[in-house]
Order: C-alpha cells, then structure tokens, then sequence
C-alpha cells in the first residue's frame, strides 16, 4: 500500500524534474518492480538491528521496498539513513519515508529511525570516515548517479584519500558504500555495465574483488527499442556484493525487462565471471539461453577491446561535408564508400551514375576524417526490412579503392586499430563471422530495432584473435560469397 503511493509519487516527481539537473545529478529514479526485486536479494540472517544506507535517495523509491520487505521479518530496531542533495527531492523523501515510521510504530512494533541528509555523500561520507564519525551500515541498497568526475575535482581528491580511484560517481558510490559496510555486509546496486571492462575501472573492479564477493548479477535483456521508462535500463545490472564475503557460485538472472518477464536464474563457477589469468580482471556475464545462443557464447567470448580493435560509424557526414564532395575521383580527393558501393561480395568502386558521391577532396578541412588505405571491415548501418540479413559486412582492400587515403561515409560502420587499418585475415576473420546466420539471428535478439550501430557491435562477442585469423585466411580465398559456407565454417569453430 505505501509502496504504491511511493510508486505513484515517483511518476509525478520524475515528470517534473527539470532537465539539467536531471542529467547534472544523474536522477533516473527506479521503478518500484526494479526496487522490489532489489530489495529481494538481500539476505536476512535472524539478525535483530538492521542499520540500512539509501545514498542518493532520490524520492526514496529504494529505501520503501526494502523497508516493506524488512516488515517481514521479527526485527527490533530499523536504523535508515538516506543521502540526497537535490534540496526539492527531500520534502518527497521525506514524506514517502515517514510514512514507514507509522507503519512500523502501529503495526509491528519495530522501532524505526530516520535520518535525512540533505548532503553530499561522498564529501560527507569522507569527512565522517576521517573524523571516526562514520556509522556502519548491514546493507546498501543504491540507484546511485551515473557522472564522469574529472581529475581535479573535489569528489576525485577526497575519495582518492579513501584510495578509491575512479572516473565516474557511480563507482565512487558502490565503493564508499562498501567502505561503511560492517563486515559481512550487502550492498545491492543498479549500475551502468561499464564498470565490467575497460582500463577506466581495473581500479575500481580491483577494489570491488579485494573488498566483496560477488553474489549475484542481474541483466535486462531488452528486446526493443522502448524498453524502460527512461529507456536506459539495457545498459544497466543490478549486483549483489557481500562484503568479506567468501566467493562461490556467482547467481546470474536475467529478465526480458524491468517487470521481470521471463526470469531465469542459474549459477555458474566463479572463474567464468572473473578468470584467474586475466590481469584486466574483466566481469564477464555468461549467458545460457536457447542452444543457439549458448553456443555463442560459450565460444565467441572476446570483447573488441580484447582483440585491440574498434568499431565507429563512418565518419563522414555528407551533407556537412557537401561542399567537398565530388561525383567522381579526381586528383587530390580520396574514395569516398557509401554503402551502396558494398555489393554482393566486396566493394564496387567507382559507382557510376551514382546519386550520391564516389570522392572527396583531401584539405585542411577533410583530412581528419579520412583513413589511411588498408584493410578495413564494414557494416552497413541500415538493412531494408526486405534485405534476409540485417548484418552486411565486407572487406575493403587497397586495392579496391585507389590512393593513400579513403573516406567513410556515415551509414556504414567501419573496424580499425586506432583510425588504421587491421591485418588482412583479421579483417576477412571478423566479416565471414558477422556474416553467419547465427551471429545474425543472435543479433535480432538483442537489438530491437533494424539499424546496426556501432555500440551494438562493440556489445557482441567474438571468436578469439587466433580463430578469427584462421577464419579470415579461408574466407578471403572464396571467390564469391556462399552463405551455405560462411555458416558451416563459422560452425566449425
Ligand atoms: C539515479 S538517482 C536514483 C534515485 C533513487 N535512489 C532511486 O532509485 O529512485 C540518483 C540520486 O542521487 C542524487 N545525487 C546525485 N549526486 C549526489 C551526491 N553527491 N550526494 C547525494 N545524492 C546525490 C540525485 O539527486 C538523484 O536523486
């Protein structure tokens, strides 16, 4: 009952933030089915005393489902304390949570105390920790903002005093939060899935390894393009850390969408999340869905970044770039692709007759988003609803387009190492496998919509280095493409 009223307070609130500090404060507040299920994962062990954090409370959408959890069990005393600094979101928190002193004073003689900071978390959560005022706390639970900190920041210095380093305020939150956990203590937290790779968070996944142990990982699987109030959620895991924890089986759940359609849940050894080589120690979620997807990924596990490769949509704009296009090439101008110059095979260079454009001048002004010549692999960005597959890839050689450099227009996506071309076999390797029915029927499912974008690419795995290379020397001796083929191959792998 108070949960609903929560709920519906939420949905006016949420309407009426405005924008800058929406997006100055990273206030996306969750949906109660999100908080309930958050709220679900903690585990309550007979304790008596519950000492709960909320740090950026928002209007308090966290705190009430877990509190309406807690109401379950024979406690004495709930102690709450929430964090928020957006001045007009207290009186909302405020009220939402007072109305749990009520319920817990009349109905289950739980004594209940609040306490509303109206403060920054981190610059208070660091003074208090240094100054031996800091309370300890049995769980967690956090939907923190999602900001970069720059380096000389205020926030930067005083939680590099904690020895936390990190680069965006979430982490800084999951980290602080862990610090004033007693041991022995949860956290369950809605986070963005960037933490999980890249060299930005080693620090932070090194802290959150050495502090907590993993419980349990929750994804979305989002199977359209309106999935989620804020349509953010597809980017986002909920984890369940338990601090000192010993780690054991990680739990991984997965839900089509936020109301938790199709809940599946399943453990799986620890060293498959983290493997004990990886000095990166990158979080890998492994799935097991339909056996065609299982296969995916039990053999294609490698991310862009590990392969030391990257994907960008084509850099040229053309109706930007106009005055500098040219129907045909001429000298001191470069190829410049268009997807219509991909063809049944490879690349058709120059297009005749061709209503767009076949080059562009090299000047000051156009240099910078040309590539050198070499091997590149492409996508188009945009497939008909007719087209069979909505992956298209091809190789562009040096030999298909002749000169030093060579222009990508914007409706194609193109694979490079750092703006140069990749080896030749890697090219040929990473086009035959994004051709396979299988990686296209996987992609359908995870992205709803019909373009192919090159965040969607940099979430898909791949095969090894070693095995797109193998694949790649095949797939180049083809003289025309046989889909028959590509995916027997591909099979093999
Ligand atoms: C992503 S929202 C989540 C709100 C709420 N926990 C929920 O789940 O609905 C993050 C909240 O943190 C607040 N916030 C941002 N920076 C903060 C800081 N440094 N200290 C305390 N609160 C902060 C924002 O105003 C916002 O309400």
């Amino acid at each position: 009952m108070i949960l609903a009223q929560v709920e519906k307070n939420r949905k006016s609130v949420s309407l009426q933030l405005n924008s800058e500090t929406k997006s100055e404060l990273g206030q996306f507040f969750t949906p109660s089915a999100i908080a309930s299920f958050m709220a679900s994962l903690f585990n309550v062990n007979g304790e008596k005393k519950i000492n709960i954090l909320d740090a950026g409370a928002g209007v308090g959408s966290l705190s009430a489902a877990l509190l309406d959890r807690l109401a379950a069990y024979p406690l004495e005393k709930i102690d709450l304390t929430a964090y928020e600094l957006d001045k007009h979101l207290l009186p909302h928190l405020k009220a939402n949570l007072d109305r749990y002193q009520r319920f817990f004073d009349e109905d289950f003689q739980i004594a209940f105390s609040l306490d509303l900071e109206g403060k920054d978390f981190i610059v208070d959560s660091v003074l208090r920790y240094f100054s031996n005022t800091a309370k300890s706390f049995d769980f967690a639970i956090l939907n923190p903002p999602y900001k970069k900190i720059n380096s000389d920041s205020a926030h930067r210095r005083l939680l590099r005093k904690m020895r936390i380093e990190t680069v965006n305020l979430y982490p800084a939150f999951v980290a602080l939060a862990l610090k004033l956990l007693k041991s022995g203590g949860q956290v369950v937290a809605i986070i963005p899935r960037s933490f999980c790779n890249g060299s930005y968070y080693k620090s932070f996944r090194q802290f959150l390894l050495r502090e907590a142990s993993i419980e349990q990982i929750h994804l979305f699987e989002a199977r359209d393009k309106a999935f989620g109030e804020d349509g953010v959620l597809q980017e986002n895991l909920i984890i369940h850390l338990s601090k000192h924890g010993k780690q054991g089986d990680v739990t991984i759940s997965t839900s089509l969408d936020g109301n938790f359609t199709g809940l599946k849940e399943w453990n799986v050894p620890f060293n498959e999340v983290v493997r004990s080589d990886d000095p990166e120690l990158f979080i890998h979620i492994p799935h097991h869905e339909s056996d065609e997807e299982s296969s995916i990924y039990e053999n294609f596990r490698f991310t862009l970044e590990e392969l030391d490769i990257q994907v960008s949509t084509g850099p040229v704009v053309d109706f930007r770039l106009k005055a500098h296009l040219l129907k045909n090439l001429e000298s001191g101008a470069a190829p410049l692709l268009y997807p219509a110059h991909l063809d049944d095979f490879g690349v058709k260079f120059p297009l005749e007759n061709f209503k767009k454009f076949n080059a562009i001048r090299e000047n000051a002004e156009t240099l910078k988003y040309l590539y050198p010549s070499g091997f590149y692999t492409v996508i188009k960005r945009f497939t008909s609803k007719e087209e069979k597959k909505r992956i298209v890839a091809r190789v562009v050689r040096p030999d298909d387009v002749p000169g030093k450099l060579v222009g990508f227009e914007n409706h194609l996506n193109v694979f490079h190492h750092d703006k140069l071309g990749i080896p030749e076999d890697l090219a040929f390797g990473i086009a035959a496998y994004l051709n396979a029915s299988v990686v296209d029927t996987y992609f359908r499912q995870f992205s709803g919509h019909t373009q192919v974008n090159a965040t969607d690419l940099r979430r898909l795995k791949y095969p090894s280095k070693k095995k797109l290379l193998e694949l790649g020397q095949w797939a180049k001796s083809l003289n025309s493409f046989d889909q028959k083929m590509v995916d027997a191959k591909v099979e093999t792998l």
